[in-house]
């Protein structure tokens, strides 16, 4: 089948598949992807080769959001030790950059400047070599082939490539991404030669050769004729690293979400710990986006002032203490809006990007991954080293790089998030996972500062057990993130009635386009039955194994 029938097909069977007694799911933004992490369970691999597979192939047919020039973090359940552990793959600040308030670049988020070390291949290696069960030859194949061969423009690479086309078009990226400067029509193929050989050298060396061999002399000579920052000691010191994820209660469930250098998890604490006493299911629709939006707005205040890169900063300890989220919630006034100014300030400003992608991953032995990769902006930094095919990221951007000024999305941050080197920017990409006395819920989506916000509407949709899940998704969203001091929703979030009732209380409502990309799987323990719950706004593909399990 040639590849674009291969997507036809695959958007078929998107939105939402449901199987039974099947022996694994995959779910991610682009149907060859999905298929790559099949080919992993079809060849004997679990769930870690799968999302191996995954994140290579992903970075290369989806490559505006995520690939080996960046990072994030892959949750993990180890289903024969009971265990769960966060890999964070997030990139570092190189030497360069220097510290806090004197990082000067002409731009955080365009050219190579704005890149991070990246963390990708470290991650993926170190999934391969200490979970998983197949080579890393069988693993990089579909990547290498897709980059190789090629893969088809869609409607989602059309839109992003349009937004980003100028920046595209001023480097090599462009004779890569563009067709001569233009957004390519949908199924032109879009080839990465380059970037297929350094695939290739990683499938036959593994990260060696990313961080100290070829491939990381090529990267770094690129760097320093085209003004990039990383160097081979940025490399060379470059760890992936295994971390407790966060763990908490709620209503029954158990939550267990990504770590600081992530905010995600901490957050979603704060937010849950904080309504661990409201029956939201009986109050007004009113009271209820009310309630959330206030919580949200206190829990990400608390993020701007003390949330950054845990091996160099610490969280007050009483951040989650129960006394402390008790006290912020009475200080919630059900009747008014709380003015963001009101609240002790967090000092100065900081962003977090929009692009980025997530997949789900099960098998039969009850493995699981979560995993959130990004390279930050729609195609990263736009910049592609020549010599590598690598796409740079530009999460430098993710820091507070310019103190006192708003960056694009206007999340604010503190000293906790400022530069320094080999330190990590503090991210919103919140892979996780949700346990119930029945089910569990695999989740995770791009979207930069409301990645957050989502992921808890989809924890609150599973925990009350709304009927039916396939319109999880679908549902329409809203998000408060302290700064700017507003609510932003999609249309359709609220009705009429409610909109006048939350700007009677003082709110005020931002409609703004739809987004999100969550790839979603709900399995039910008792029944052996999962759900794979694909976002309606992209283009994303969930497929069972073995495939005649489908529904
Ligand atoms: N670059 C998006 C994030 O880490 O939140």
């Amino acid at each position: 089948m040639s590849i674009r029938l291969l997507a036809a097909a695959a958007l078929l069977l998107s939105w939402t598949v449901s199987a039974q007694a099947a022996g694994g799911m995959v779910v991610s933004a682009h149907s060859l992807a999905t298929q790559s992490g099949i080919a992993m369970l079809e060849h004997g691999g679990n769930a870690f080769d799968a999302a191996a597979a995954v994140a290579l192939d992903v970075g290369v047919v989806e490559p505006a959001g995520s690939g080996i020039g960046g990072g994030g973090f892959f949750l993990l359940y180890i289903a024969r030790e009971d265990r769960y552990v966060m890999l964070d793959a997030r990139e570092t600040s190189p030497q360069l950059a220097g510290h806090g308030e004197v990082y000067e670049t002409q731009s955080s988020i365009d050219g190579p400047q704005s890149a991070g070390v990246p963390g990708l291949i470290a991650g993926v290696d170190h999934l391969i070599h200490e979970y998983g069960r197949l080579s890393r030859t069988k693993i990089a194949a579909p990547a290498i082939r897709h980059a190789r061969d090629g893969f088809a423009v869609s409607t989602r690479y059309r839109s992003v490539a349009k937004w980003r086309q100028k920046v595209l078009a001023i480097s090599q990226a462009g004779d890569i991404y563009l067709d001569r400067g233009n957004v390519p029509d949908e199924g032109y193929l879009i080839r990465q030669a380059a970037l297929a050989e350094t695939l290739e050298r990683f499938s036959r060396l593994g990260a060696d050769d990313f961080y100290r061999g070829q491939t990381a002399g090529r990267l770094v000579a690129d760097m320093r004729r085209d003004g990039g920052l990383i160097r081979e000691s940025d490399l060379a010191a470059y760890r992936v690293i295994e971390r407790n994820p966060v763990e908490f209660d709620y209503r029954g469930c158990r939550v267990v979400s990504a770590a600081l250098p992530s905010s995600g998890g901490l957050v979603l604490a704060e937010v849950f710990g904080m309504l661990s006493r409201d029956d939201l299911a009986a109050m007004s629709e009113s009271d209820r986006a009310h309630l959330l939006v206030e919580v949200m707005r206190r829990a990400y205040r608390d993020r701007a002032a003390y949330m950054g890169d845990a091996d160099f900063v610490r969280p007050p300890d009483d951040l989650l203490s129960p006394v402390r989220l008790k006290r912020l919630r009475e200080g919630i006034d059900m009747s008014r809006a709380t003015p963001s100014s009101s609240l002790p300030p967090a000092l100065a400003l900081s962003g977090s990007g929009a692009n980025t992608t997530h997949f789900s991953v099960i098998d039969a032995e009850g493995n699981m991954v979560a995993a959130t990769l990004s390279i930050n902006y729609g195609f990263g930094s736009g910049y592609v080293s020549p010599s590598t095919g690598i796409l740079l990221n530009d999460e430098m951007d993710d820091f507070v790089t310019r103190p006192g000024q708003p960056n694009v999305y206007g999340l604010v941050g503190s000293r906790a998030n400022h530069v320094a080197p080999g330190k990590r920017m503090l991210s919103s990409m919140s892979p996780s996972f949700v346990i119930g006395p029945e089910r569990t819920l695999l989740t995770g989506t791009p979207g930069g500062s409301r990645i957050i916000s989502m992921v808890m509407q989809s924890i609150l949709a599973f925990v009350e057990n709304r009927k039916p899940p396939e319109d999880w998704l679908q549902k329409p969203r809203f998000h408060h993130q302290y700064l700017p001091d507003e609510i932003q929703h999609e249309s359709g979030a609220f009705t009429a009635d409610v909109i006048e009732q939350l700007r009677n209380r003082g709110h005020k409502l931002r409609q703004i386009r739809p987004y999100g990309n969550m790839q979603a799987i709900v399995w039910n323990r008792e029944k052996g039955t999962y759900i794979g719950l694909v976002d309606p706004r992209g283009e994303g593909v969930a497929v069972t194994f073995p495939a005649g399990s489908k529904h």
